[in-house]
């Protein structure tokens, strides 16, 4: 029997012997690190600096804010549970990253998101590596799909529709209002009208279980697993995230099975003429894609245009209708055609500057890589993680929203700006995102040039993917009386 009273206090100590050595590992690789000049921000024994990330995100900013007073460096690291993340912060640095021919080796794909929005859809291509069998026609099948006429169309037409149905007489949440934009424009697009608004079980907050809309289900599990796995210790070890150890990841668990159960089925039937489920399963199909693959990749195109689209649209919005922009908003409302077009791109394009919705997706080293910036020279190991911070490199054009620096620019004159990524997994979605962000604001500030913003005055305000800022309009009558009170609702 004795053997046995050891045994935990055995394995307590493997444990503890086994977190010692990886702790201790992580030390030496940060001393490696910083002995080549990479600045470290302040971290924590295992935590990293996560305790900062926590003040950020409670201030509605994302980790990358941690990095925004530039240091004179190329490079700055943290420590995220065991694991080193470099950030590149200048632009000679992430011309190295994105660039593969520059080193001849690539980094590539592995991002704790897989922990987070991954659950939904583990084999679309946004976790994959770039070395995945068939990912360039992946990728291609779902370019094929993205119908640029297509999406204009129907984002114009639900955004001429929404903008004239909204209520002029009672404060509006103009938060809501974006998101039901995006996720019906997207829905279309994607699925078509019948198959998006066919209905799923899903589990509410509350426990309670009902049928609601296919693409509601979604959204709200895909915004869900977001926030839920940037919860403090989600951070630090990224799989907790998927324990079903709290009610909501077993909440959010339960919604995913449902909309891939539901999915299982609605992909055995026929798609709807024009979507990009035709066109990625048509040629999916061809090269002998499995099914599941192709439903991840489709799960993927349905969300990756949500939450950024929508807190683009706010962010522009909260621009374009703060007082000191005044000369913005006249532009947009009284210009028609072609100028129209190109003044609410500028506008858009300086709010994805000082705002990105996202970073770009993590990558790591996966082969020890040696590289080169203006004569100062680098040892990446592999299983080193490594991005482009773009909230540093966007930084560098100032903090005043200035659209001008996007309008009648010659070439190469542009700002180093990369919202959505650069290179090989940059972002396929970029044109439909911004199609649809400019037709919203443009029909918006044209259908209620008058609107207000209703909670100015409110703490951080500041849109993105993890933020939870309002935003509340008023229209009508109290816009045009110039309405400059605090928030006329409770939030
Ligand atoms: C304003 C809207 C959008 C923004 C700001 C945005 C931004 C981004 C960023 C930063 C990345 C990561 C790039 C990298 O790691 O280098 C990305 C990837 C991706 N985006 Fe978007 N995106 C937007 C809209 C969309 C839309 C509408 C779609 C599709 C319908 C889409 C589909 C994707 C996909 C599939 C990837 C993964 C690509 C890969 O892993 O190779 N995005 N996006």
């Amino acid at each position: 029997m004795r053997p046995f009273r050891y045994a935990p206090v055995a394995v307590a100590g493997a444990a503890t012997l086994a977190f010692a050595v990886r702790a201790a590992r992580t030390v030496l690789d940060r001393r490696f690190y910083e002995r080549q000049g990479v600045l470290f921000t302040k971290t924590y024994p295992f935590i990293g600096s996560e305790t900062d990330v926590s003040g950020l995100i409670g201030r509605n900013r994302t980790r990358d804010y941690l990095y925004l007073d530039k240091p004179a460096a190329d490079f700055v690291g943290s420590i995220r549970g065991f694991d080193i993340q470099l950030y590149a912060v200048n632009r000679q640095t992430t011309e190295v990253l994105v660039s593969p021919a520059i080193t001849g080796k690539y980094i590539d794909r592995d991002t704790p998101a897989l922990y987070s929005f991954g659950q939904l859809s583990p084999s679309a291509m946004t976790f994959q590596k770039i070395t995945t069998p068939h990912f360039g026609d992946r990728k291609r099948n779902l370019g094929k799909g993205f119908d640029q006429e297509r999406v204009t169309d129907i984002s114009r037409r639900r955004a001429a529709e929404m903008c004239a149905a909204l209520d002029v007489d009672t404060p509006l949440d103009l938060k809501r209002v974006a998101g039901d934009y995006t996720r019906e424009v997207m829905g279309e697009f994607v699925w078509g009208r019948d198959a998006m608004a066919l209905e799923v079980s899903y589990k509410h907050p509350d426990g309670h279980v009902s049928k609601v809309p296919f693409m509601f289900a979604l959204n709200e599990t895909f915004t869900g697993l977001r926030f839920y796995s940037n919860r403090f210790w989600n951070r630090v070890h990224f799989p907790i995230a998927t324990w079903p150890v709290t009610r909501e990841a077993r909440r959010l668990q339960h919604n995913i099975r449902s909309l891939q159960e539901h999915l299982a089925t609605v992909l055995k039937g026929g798609p709807g003429p024009g979507t990009v489920w035709e066109q990625v399963a048509a040629g999916n199909t061809k090269l002998g894609i499995p099914v599941e693959i192709t439903r991840d990749d489709l799960l993927t195109a349905s969300i990756a245009g949500l939450d950024t689209v929508q807190n683009t649209i706010l962010a522009t919005l909260w621009y374009v209708l703060s007082p000191e922009n005044l000369k913005w908003r006249e532009a947009i409302a009284t210009s028609t055609g072609e100028a129209k077009d190109e003044v609410v791109e500028a506008c858009v394009s300086e709010s994805l500057r000082l705002s990105p919705p996202g970073s770009v997706i993590n990558n790591m080293v996966v082969d020890d890589l040696d590289m080169e910036v203006e004569g100062r020279r680098y040892l990446l190991k592999r299983g080193t993680r490594v991005m482009p911070n773009i909230h540093a490199l966007h930084a560098d054009y100032g903090a005043a929203w200035e659209p001008e620096r996007f309008l009648h620019i010659e070439k190469g004159a542009e700002p180093y700006v990369m919202p959505f990524g650069k290179g090989r997994r940059s972002c396929p979605g970029r044109n439909l995102g911004m199609v649809m962000a400019k037709n919203f604001v443009s029909e918006f500030v044209t259908a209620h040039p008058d609107a207000q913003i209703g909670n100015a005055q409110d703490k951080d305000i500041i849109f993105n993917n993890l933020s939870h800022a309002q935003f509340i309009a008023v229209l009508g009558p109290a816009a045009a009386q110039g309405f400059a009170g605090s928030c006329p609702v409770p939030h």
